[in-house]
């Protein structure tokens, strides 16, 4: 019920997701994505980087649902590896047929090397969209110059602390859909007094209010937990409503500099 945001390239990806950033690989991260799939997510997304590929597969396979029903996101960790032969190594690990989304996790090297082997692992069936994260919109500009087949979607830390308005304004007049990981704050932003007055005027809670101000932005939205109980409450959001008084108090909790496209005030995120 919580619906699907069009791709470019004509696939869909669903508006809320399970991010498994810092789940270790094992029992716990297994038991997170059953969870997931048990409370209705679709969209798991996961990253070379992240090391659990092999247990967000194994319990994809076991849920017994459809491979076509359920999105899968990886990224490609611009390690010196070849893009490629990594596509190719996600695959196995997953044990799946094929991936939903392929991503350059981050823009090192440069914003274009690695995308004509993600543009091949795409024209090979290995995965079916191809992606970025962590790229600023000159970054974006960048690769669009050299991209036969078109990044279909960014994913960055978004939330009402850091709303990127910018960077979400260059990619809705791209047409690219705007992803947002953190959008906790990696828990650092439950604890805000308007986020927890908010939550205790409608009556849900601070996750809750922080991953729908994400829904309504329009963006496609990944919180992570690794506990089945926090995973069920974050997908619960289809009836938490915003008013206008309740979105501005949040909007006006950013900080990060209004218009500004760049990731991050020296760029480098990572560095
Ligand atoms: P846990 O995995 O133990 O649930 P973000 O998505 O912004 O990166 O935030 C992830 C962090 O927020 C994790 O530490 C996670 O802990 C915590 N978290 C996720 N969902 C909830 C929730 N509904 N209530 C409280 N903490 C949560």
């Amino acid at each position: 019920a919580l619906g699907n945001l069009d791709l470019l390239d004509g696939w869909e990806i669903p508006r809320v997701g399970l991010g498994v950033w810092q789940t270790p690989d094992g029992p716990d991260c297994e038991r997170a994505v059953a969870a997931a799939l048990e409370a209705g997510y679709r969209l798991i997304d996961t990253a070379q980087d992240y090391g659990n590929e092999l247990s967000v597969g194994r319990a994809i396979r076991a849920s017994g649902i459809p491979r076509e029903e359920i999105f899968v996101t990886t990224k490609f960790r611009p390690d010196g590896r070849q893009p490629f032969t990594a596509a190719q190594e996600s695959v196995e690990r997953l044990g799946l047929d094929y991936l939903d989304l392929y991503l350059v996790h981050w823009p090192e090297g440069g914003p274009t090397w690695a995308w004509p082997e993600l543009e091949q692992a795409a024209k090979a069936g290995l995965t079916r969209s191809i992606g970025v994260s962590n790229f600023s919109a000159d970054e974006m500009a960048e690769l669009a110059k050299v991209a036969e087949i078109p990044a279909v979607l960014n994913q960055v830390y978004f939330s009402p602390f850091v709303h990127r308005r910018g960077l979400a304004e260059f990619c809705e007049n791209a047409g690219v859909v705007l992803q947002a990981y953190s959008p906790l704050g990696t828990g650092d932003h439950l604890t805000d007094p308007v986020v927890q007055r908010i939550a205790a005027e409608t009556g849900h809670t601070p996750a809750q209010v922080l991953i729908r101000w994400a829904y309504d932005r329009g963006v496609s939205v990944i919180p992570k937990s690794a506990n089945p109980a926090r995973i069920t409450e974050n997908f619960a959001i289809a009836d938490v409503h915003l008013d206008t008084a309740a979105l501005e108090a949040l909007d006006a909790l950013d900080t990060s500099g209004g218009t500004s496209a760049a990731m991050y005030p020296n760029g480098k995120w990572w560095s």
